[in-house]
């Protein structure tokens, strides 16, 4: 079957369209996977400014979704259906004209887009979709609106179900797009459950004991700031880009042992805890306390920033990788997933890998490609698709959105 999915949690417009087969022994082809990033705009704020965030996923919607269409590698005859040719009679046709109303009422909250969006539906067949999978929640709520609407739009007009996707669930479920770090095809294996998941993003840090699909126990996470925003809060205080997770880990590749060091030493909060919790935010006052005290000329110096970009990404390194080996080791798991945007981080990936080979060799440990980490909708589809065939579809009207959504308990 094939899924049309949306993402829209945060400050990424994200459509994918994907084949899925199996359910046993579950395949994906991604067909297109557009992301459209707002990093430009939200730079100058140094992080994530909500209503410009909802207004450019209103500008980059249908954009988005023509680029993802004509990317989808459909078949010549069905590519033919979705050529831009105009269809002056179908304005006129009173069920065309009686949908447009509806989609006016559907889109009421966002004007522009329903412009746009009719525009499109004028020049443009129905694709050979079997159902929209959207992200509810959690997220910024004015950008889940946005892309949860659009979902119903597309889902009225085209006649499709909708399947909603938890952000958190889909970003577990991104490792279905890549290969394991030992080089098995995903195709032919069964589900990598049960497992223990680290999920460490821009708004969350949890540790997942997943017993099977869809069956979560959360066994710990931060207490204040997730990882990724401690990238981006201390990057900051630095005066490094937004985001701040690629910028620090950029400096921190420049910093080299064997230059003058600063002796900069950072805390590892909660690394001997008991629990699988989590605590980030006196990592950052630890940065900014150090920053205050230093000269202006050492802080603005290249040598400050570096070493001190390469002990806040150790610090967080260090955390993550302590209270996941604690986990698996307790719990007796044998295979570990990671997942979310701080998963990028080279480091992070190298580092867990080697400690896993050294202490649990037998051990298996599933990473998404980095741009699977990252926010992307092919996740969101490969999520639906799971959900779809678990019976979760709804009709349009049924269809809301939650921001602060936890992952199924069971
Ligand atoms: O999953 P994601 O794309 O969005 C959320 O759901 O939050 O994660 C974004 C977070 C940001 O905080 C960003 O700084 C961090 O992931 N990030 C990284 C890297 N790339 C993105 N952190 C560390 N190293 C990276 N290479
Ligand atoms: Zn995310």
């Amino acid at each position: 079957m094939r899924i049309l999915a949306i993402e829209t949690s945060c400050d990424d417009t994200g459509i994918a369209i994907l084949e899925a087969k199996g359910l046993k022994r579950p395949g994906f082809r991604i067909l297109s996977n557009i992301v459209s990033s707002q990093i430009k705009i939200h730079k100058k704020w140094g992080g994530v400014y909500p209503t410009l965030a909802k207004r450019e996923h209103q500008k980059n919607l249908v954009p988005v979704l023509s680029r993802a269409l004509k990317r989808a590698k459909f078949s010549k005859q069905e590519a033919q259906l979705l050529k831009r040719v105009k269809f002056p009679e179908r304005r006129k046709e009173l069920s065309f004209l009686r949908k447009t109303k509806e989609l006016e009422k559907i889109l009421e909250r966002d004007p522009r887009l329903s412009k746009r969006l009719l525009i499109f539906f004028k020049e443009y067949q129905k694709p050979k979709i079997d159902c929209i999978a959207v992200t509810i929640g959690p997220g910024l709520e004015p950008c889940l609106w946005v892309g949860v609407n659009f979902a119903r739009a597309l889902a009225y007009f085209w006649n499709l179900p909708i399947v909603p996707v938890n952000h958190i669930e889909a970003h577990i479920l991104a490792i279905f797009l890549g290969k394991e770090v030992k080089g098995l095809r995903l195709e032919n294996r069964n589900y990598p459950f049960p497992a223990i998941c680290l999920i460490v993003s821009g708004g969350h840090t949890q540790l997942i004991l997943i017993k099977n699909l869809g069956k979560y126990e959360i066994l710990g996470e931060t207490r204040d700031d997730a990882a990724g925003e401690c990238f981006d809060k201390t990057a900051r205080i630095l005066g490094l880009d937004y985001p701040g997770g690629p910028a620090i880990e950029t400096e921190a590749t420049k910093y080299r042992v064997s230059d003058v060091k600063l002796q900069i030493k950072l805390p590892r909060p909660m690394i001997f805890s008991k629990d699988y919790d989590f605590s980030f935010s006196g990592l950052k006052t630890a940065v900014l306390y150090d920053f205050k005290k230093r000269k202006q000329k050492t802080k603005k110096s290249k040598q400050y920033i570096r070493e001190m970009a390469a002990e806040i990404q150790q610090a967080i390194i260090d955390v993550l990788i302590k209270k996941t080996m604690k986990a698996a080791k307790d719990f007796r798991i044998k295979t570990i997933i990671l997942g979310g945007g701080v998963v990028a981080n080279k480091e992070l990936r190298r580092q867990i890998i080697k400690r896993i080979k050294k202490e649990i060799p037998d051990t298996k440990c599933y990473i998404p490609p980095t741009k699977y980490c990252t926010d992307n909708a092919a996740m969101i589809a490969v999520n639906g698709y799971f959900n779809y065939k678990k019976g979760e579809k709804k009709s349009w009207p049924d269809i809301s959105v939650n921001a602060n959504l936890k992952i199924t308990q069971s």
